[in-house]
């Protein structure tokens, strides 16, 4: 038997993306979202979903553009205040120590400290009920050399990033091993 537990936003996993953006000011401001995921590979796009009440919402409308940086578990305490409070009011940039860098290819910064971070230029945004969901063209990704695996391809065990549990509101870590995808031979193993 299956517990129901009817029409909620619950499903596993989701990210814990920290969504970096500019004010009108020039002032760099960062929001934490787990309403995001990939939407589509040609173009590359993301899409995340966000309050219009946020400061980010604002930004990120104005300035057509954000940075998703992904924390790793070790940066998870900063992660969790960007989630907490609001740009309007604070300066999470100072309040964390974390430096925002001009990114290159979009009118947006970057966490200079965080492992791995995609550079979105946003191409719609829809308008669902609480949230609105705004999806970026990712235009580059990078990725510390230190979290690249011995072919040069970023390592997720070693940007070491963590999943929000929605529902019971905690994060969990992701496992210590990978295995191939598209492998027809781990059907027929069984
Ligand atoms: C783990 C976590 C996940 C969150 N996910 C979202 C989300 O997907 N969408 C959203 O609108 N707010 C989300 N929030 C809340 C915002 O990050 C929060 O309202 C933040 O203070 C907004 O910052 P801002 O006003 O500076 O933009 C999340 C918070 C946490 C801690």
């Amino acid at each position: 038997m299956k517990k129901s537990f009817g029409p909620k936003a619950l499903i596993f996993p989701t990210p814990v993306w920290c969504v970096a953006s500019y004010d009108a000011d020039g002032k760099a401001n960062v929001m934490t979202v787990a309403w995001g995921g990939i939407c589509c590979s040609s173009p590359a796009c993301l899409g995340i979903s966000i309050r219009k009440a946020t400061h980010s919402y604002g930004n990120i409308m104005h300035s057509k553009a954000f940075t998703v940086n992904v924390p790793s578990k070790s940066q998870a305490k900063a992660a969790d205040y960007f989630g907490m409070v609001s740009g309007k009011s604070h300066n999470k940039f100072i309040e964390t120590g974390l430096t925002p860098i001009r990114a290159n290819h979009v009118n947006a910064p970057f966490i200079k400290e965080f492992p791995m971070i995609l550079e979105c230029n946003v191409i719609h945004s829809y308008e669902i009920g609480l949230h609105t969901q705004i999806i970026g063209e990712i235009m580059d990704v990078r990725v510390d050399e230190s979290a690249l695996d011995a072919d040069g391809m970023p390592d997720i065990i070693k940007v070491n990033p963590f999943l929000y549990v929605p529902e019971t509101c905690s994060y969990t870590s992701i496992g210590t091993e990978t295995w191939k995808a598209f492998d027809i031979s781990l059907i027929k193993k069984e």
